[in-house]
Order: structure tokens, then sequence, then C-alpha cells
């Protein structure tokens, strides 16, 4: 750390301890280790993902003023591995409107005119939310000096529907096909998905609406929509959208997506998007708001979103300090073929692998019933990655089992009597809240009679990726204590332990 900033840490901390609050220290109880929060206060949405010139921006709904929902406003933090973050200064305060959720992207060709050189504008669109009514209308602002600093258009709002009272998330991209750039947002309570073009950014016609469809239990928010590859040739869009309220598969908010064709204006899910068929994104509970980074070169050529890791039903109380808020790690997207129909896949990104450390291999084993310990896994510490592959008994559950502090069990398998990989943090707990404390399951079938599960275990988070990242469930965790130990464990006999590779994985760099 350079002297200046030194002086400026040593500056804001007598600031902080001056007016009563608690300097971070990044390592207080539960700070993650390598997923994304914000030093202090409030976190929601990533907004405005964008890459470039190397960096990878995330913006995110963000009240600097409490820990609370509140102030909207979008932070800053930018990486060059998509694993290493440093936050930034508060990119776009909240003014007479709340800066709600929203996009960005660079417009190389000054298709807008706002850039006046050869460096492109960044150019953001968010929801300006009014306070005092509740009304939201589109707003447009851009930026000279990556994401620094930001210019409101002064012909804001760009787009305006009085009546329509939840009108909001603006998600934009280049549509290469029709040159022309498309932006989707929602019209939430009537669980509607409206898509507009632009020849100039500052301009919008309404181009089509998709839906009711799928899961319409509760309010629409933060859609995306976007091109994958299909192995072995072609393509489909993906239209994701976020259902708030009581409606998730956790009985709380979730993310569901519709697989079809784009035109350039409208979006035609392949099934019709039957009302109540619906294909989550995650099985489990704190997977919400996620959206692709935009900008992203061909060479490159990875589709990459991140989500905020978190449920709305719970998200407020979460007992985080001095930060309330925190991200997935980053994915990667893919599209499969499987019984006639395209599957969405998610996989870590391969740019985690640097934060690998102590590696541990397990020799392959029978799992007896009860729980055995693997000492050298429990020595890894709370943060690591598991790759693990078992053959399950038939008979009941087998799996892991993570002991902390005193009375915390979470437990991580598969149930062989139902076909289900399941998360469990209903036992013990530093949260205690019965929808908090609960079991989420995804279907998985066995390969060979195999289940393979990756497991990014955080201080206070773990994602599971199985069926080759076709089902995945990310939980929030808040034990009581500290890790104590890791074991097998399994209900019945029968069950094998085929192969199991552990990393402690190391914090993330902040600066
Ligand atoms: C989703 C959401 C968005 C909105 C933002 C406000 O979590 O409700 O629909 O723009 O958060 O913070």
């Amino acid at each position: 750390m350079s002297v200046w900033a030194r002086c400026a840490l040593a500056l804001s901390l007598v600031v902080l301890a001056a007016c009563g609050q608690r300097a971070p220290t990044f390592e207080e109880r539960f700070r993650p280790a390598y997923h994304f929060t914000p030093a202090r206060n409030w976190m929601n949405d990533p907004n405005g993902l964008v890459y470039h010139n190397g960096v990878y921006h995330l913006f995110f709904q963000h009240n600097p003023r409490g820990d609370r929902w509140g102030n909207l406003s979008w932070g800053h933090a930018v990486s060059r591995d998509l694993v290493n973050w440093r936050e930034l200064g508060v990119a776009m305060p909240e003014r007479d409107v709340m800066i709600f959720s929203g996009s960005a992207v660079i417009d190389a060709a000054n298709a807008s005119g706002f850039s006046s050189s050869n460096a492109p504008a960044m150019v953001a669109f968010y929801t300006g939310h009014d306070p005092r009514d509740g009304a939201e209308s589109q707003y447009l602002a851009y930026s000279l000096d990556e994401g620094r600093s930001w210019t409101q258009y002064d012909g804001n709002p760009i787009i305006e529907r009085p009546g329509i009272g939840q009108f909001r998330d603006p998600k934009v991209f280049w549509h290469a096909a029709t040159q022309r750039w498309v932006m989707v947002l929602v019209h939430s309570g009537e669980q509607r998905i409206a898509i507009y073009t632009s020849d100039n950014m500052r301009a919008w016609r309404e181009a089509s609406v998709f839906g009711p469809g799928g899961l319409t239990g509760g309010p629409w928010e933060t859609p995306d929509l976007f091109e994958l590859p299909i192995e072995g040739g072609g393509s489909r869009w993906v239209l994701s959208v976020g259902v708030t309220g009581q409606a998730g598969l956790s009985a709380g908010s979730g993310v569901q997506y519709f697989v079809g064709t784009f035109d350039g204006e409208r979006f035609i899910a392949d099934d019709g998007a039957p009302v109540g068929v619906v294909r989550w994104v995650d099985y489990g509970s704190d997977f919400y708001a996620p959206q692709t980074w935009s900008g992203i070169p061909a060479e490159d050529g990875r589709r990459i979103w991140i989500a905020w890791m978190a449920n709305t039903r719970h998200a407020e109380d979460v007992p985080t300090s001095p930060w309330r808020g925190m991200m997935t790690i980053p994915r990667e997207l893919r599209l499969v073929e499987r019984g006639g129909r395209y599957e969405l896949v998610q996989a870590p990104v391969r740019e985690l692998e640097s934060l690998r450390r102590d590696v541990v291999v397990q020799e392959a084993a029978t799992i007896a019933e009860g729980e055995s310990a693997l000492t050298a896994i429990t020595a890894l510490g709370g943060a690591m990655e598991l790759d693990v592959a078992l053959r399950p008994a038939s008979t009941g559950e087998t799996g892991l089992v993570f002991a902390y502090g005193t009375e915390t069990r979470l437990r991580i398998g598969y149930d062989a009597r139902i076909g289900h990989v399941f998360v469990d943090r209903s036992e013990g707990g530093a949260f205690d809240r019965d929808s908090f404390r609960r079991r989420h399951y995804a279907p998985v079938p066995l390969e060979g009679g195999v289940a393979r599960l990756r497991i990014f275990l955080d201080h206070s988070s773990v994602e599971v990726f199985a069926d080759d990242g076709a089902r995945v469930i990310s939980d929030a965790i808040f034990p009581d204590g500290g890790l104590r130990s890791v074991s097998l464990y399994a209900t019945g006999a029968g069950g094998e332990l085929v192969s199991l590779s552990a990393w402690r994985m190391a914090a993330m760099e902040r600066d």
C-alpha cells in the first residue's frame, strides 16, 4: 500500500471512529474470502456489468448510508480477473430519484454521440424510482472516465410510461443482426417483459411484449436476454427473469428462464412459455437478480453472469456487519441439449482456480453408516472448493456434513430414495428464522450410479454444482462458530466415495 493510501486509510479510520461506526477489517465474522462484498453497508443487485479495456466493471445497488435497503445508488468495483475486486467510490448517488437497477454498454461506434474523442463512452441505463409516489422511468447517463464519474443525459427520462407503476430494470445489448440496440425491462406487476429498440440510445421504440408465462406468483424483476451457442452448431436465446415475493422455489425470491428465438424485435419461447411450467436457474434460496457482462471480446467468447446471493425474504436481516449483501461467484453459461430441449448449464469461471491452495486428495473408500471425519480436509478451513464423486447408498442419504461452532451442521448430499441432491442448512446457526432453516433439493440423475458435486464453500455461503452444472443450489449460511469438522456421512450402508479433491481457497485481494 502506498503512503497516500495508508494516510487515506488512517484518516478514514479516524473519521469512522468519530462517527461511532466500525471500520471494516475484512476479517469480520461471516466476511466471505472470495465472494464480493462491499466494505460496508447495504448491497443488492449487480448492475452495469461491462468489460472494457481489460477490466470487468461491477456496479451494484448500494445504500452508502446504511446497512438496510434504501438511498439506492450505484456502488462500483473493478477486477482484471473476476476474482480479485477493488471497490471504488459511489459511482452514481441517489438524487431526487433513487438509482434502481440497470445495465451498461460501451458505445464503440459513438451511436449516442456522447463521446467527443476516440475514447468511447460507457453508457448506463437505469430506472429512476421516485420515492414520493413510486413512479419509475428509464434514465441514461454516460461516463468518459471508465465509470468513475457520470453525466446525466439532459433528455432524461428516455422512457416514461405514466400509469405503469412498476416499470424497471433496463438491460441493454447490441443486436448485431439488426444493427440496433435492444432493451429488455419489466412491467413488474403484470409479469411482462417489454422489448425496446434504438439506433442512437436516446430514442426508444417498443417492439414487443413477452409474458406472462412460467412462474407468475409474484412481481417480475431484473430480466436479461442473451444468445448462447449450442454445442454442435446453432444458437438459442435465453430470457432470465427474477420473481420476487413468496413465489420462488424456496418460498422467497428466485430466478426462472425461458429458451427460444429472438429476431431483434420479439422473443418466442420454444415451449410457448405456459403459465405454471417453471424452469429454475438455481434450486437454492440465495440467487437473485443475475446479470450477464456486456463487452466480453469475441476472442474470449464467454457469457458470464453474477447474481446477488440473497433472498428478498430475509436479505435485510442477515447477521453480517458492517456490510450486508454479497455476490455469487461468477459463472460461465452454456446451453446443452437434453431430451429434445435446451437446458441452461452454469460453471464457475476458470479464473477461480487461481485461488486454490493446499490440495487434499482423499482415497476412494466405502462410506460407513454414520459419520467418518476427514481430518485433512477439515484443516483447510472454512473457505474451500471440493470436487467430489459419490456412489450413493440406495437406502437414504450419502454426503458430507460440515460441523461448526457448537450446534451448526451443514449437510450436502444425495438422497437416493428421491434422486435429489440437497443442501441442508436447517440445523443450528446464527440466523434463527424458520424461512431460512430449510433443506433445498435439486433433481439430479446419477451417471453410472455416481453423483459428482463441485462445491464452493465460503464463510457465509455454499454453491453446489451438480449434473455438470445443469443443477445448482446456492445458499447463504450463518454458522454459530468456526468450522470444526468435515465428515463423510450416510444414513444407510452401501455408499462409496469414488473420488474427492479439496482445496483451501485464498482470500481475494482488494487493491
Ligand atoms: C431487485 C430490485 C429491482 C430494483 C432494485 C431496487 O432486487 O427490486 O427490481 O430495480 O432491486 O433496489
